[in-house]
């Protein structure tokens, strides 16, 4: 990792960590769903979605004290997906994030209710967002339909349902577009809609920014399938081969390892083709460009 991306993903991670820590009402912080919630924010993920959140704003000039309450949302709703997707009746996994899963930890019940509270509190954070900025309802928008049944739960929903199937590229395709996708379009979006909302629409913006964030995501989910084969588990902060023991349908258990590694590459070409673009049109990418590179070849 260069000096220059390692310093800007600090300048980032930092930034988030600060906004996380204090997401709930101080007076509440015994309460036991919200001890399960903060055992899991603060079990120190990568905040990738947040990072690309700020990256993509400070692309286009957008202020990130705007961005704060969304990036703050973000993490809590992958959070909470994180939690439930362990739950026994989804994953069933013990380790997350180095640590033991939050219904290990904390019990089935305030699992549940923690990704709850973190669900409904994002939404309360985003919100306060658009109270304060009235102007930005489409980014509000954005995020609420990527998080919900026709992104990440959506894509949970044929993940799991997919268990022990045969499914045809294209629905594999929906499966890891919607589940990992969603967030990571939203994230990258988000601040093209806050963009927006002071300057004219921009079609081709658009467009450049959802074909780098939709390469991004669906790379982001064939890197994990191939981690879950390839990875120490110990750096992986996860327990890994539990696609094959679950009988998932993912890039790596359909096609194999090669096959899957190849199309990760071809996912990132196309990705670093979106940055050439917009770097064609004007804007300052060299931090989404390295930061690309350091998710294509990461090892956790
Ligand atoms: C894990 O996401 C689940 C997927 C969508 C693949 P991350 O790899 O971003 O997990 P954390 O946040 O760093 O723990
Ligand atoms: C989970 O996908 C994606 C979510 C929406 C949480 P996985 O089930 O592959 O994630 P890991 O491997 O448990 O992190
Ligand atoms: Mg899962
Ligand atoms: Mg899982
Ligand atoms: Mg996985």
């Amino acid at each position: 990792m260069s000096e220059k991306i390692s310093y800007f993903l600090k300048k980032y991670q930092d930034r988030i960590e600060n906004l996380l820590l204090d997401v709930f009402p101080k007076e509440l912080s015994e309460d036991p769903t919200v001890k399960a919630s903060m055992y899991s924010l603060l079990a120190g993920g990568k905040r990738i979605r947040p990072v690309l959140m700020y990256m993509v704003a400070d692309m286009l000039h957008v202020d990130l004290e705007v961005i704060d309450d969304y990036a703050a949302a973000m993490e809590m709703i992958h959070t909470y997906s994180l939690i439930h997707d362990d739950l026994p009746c989804m994953d069933d996994d013990c380790l997350r994030r180095g640590k033991p899963t939050c219904h290990i930890a904390h019990g089935e019940a305030f699992a549940l209710l923690g990704g709850d509270a973190l669900l409904n509190r994002a939404f309360e954070r985003v919100l306060l967002a658009v109270s304060k900025n009235p102007n930005t309802i489409k980014a509000a928008c954005y995020f609420a339909e990527n998080t919900g049944i026709s992104g990440m739960i959506g894509g949970q929903s044929i993940d799991l349902s997919s268990e022990g199937k045969k499914i045809d590229t294209g629905r594999l395709c929906e499966l890891h577009e919607k589940k990992t996708g969603a967030l990571i379009n939203a994230s990258c979006l988000v601040p093209y809609f806050i963009y927006v909302a002071d300057h004219c629409e921009d079609q081709e913006l658009y467009s450049l920014i959802h074909r780098f964030s939709a390469g991004t995501g669906l790379g982001f989910q064939i890197k994990d399938d191939l981690l879950d084969v390839q990875a120490d588990a110990q750096v992986l902060g996860k327990t890994t081969g539990k696609d094959e023991r679950d009988q998932k349908s993912t890039f790596v258990t359909v096609f194999g390892e090669k096959s899957a590694q190849k199309m990760l590459d071809d996912t990132y070409n196309d990705v670093y083709d979106a940055l050439d673009e917009l770097a064609s049109r004007g804007w300052d990418v060299s931090d989404l460009r390295q930061f690309s590179d350091l998710l294509q070849n990461r090892v956790q």
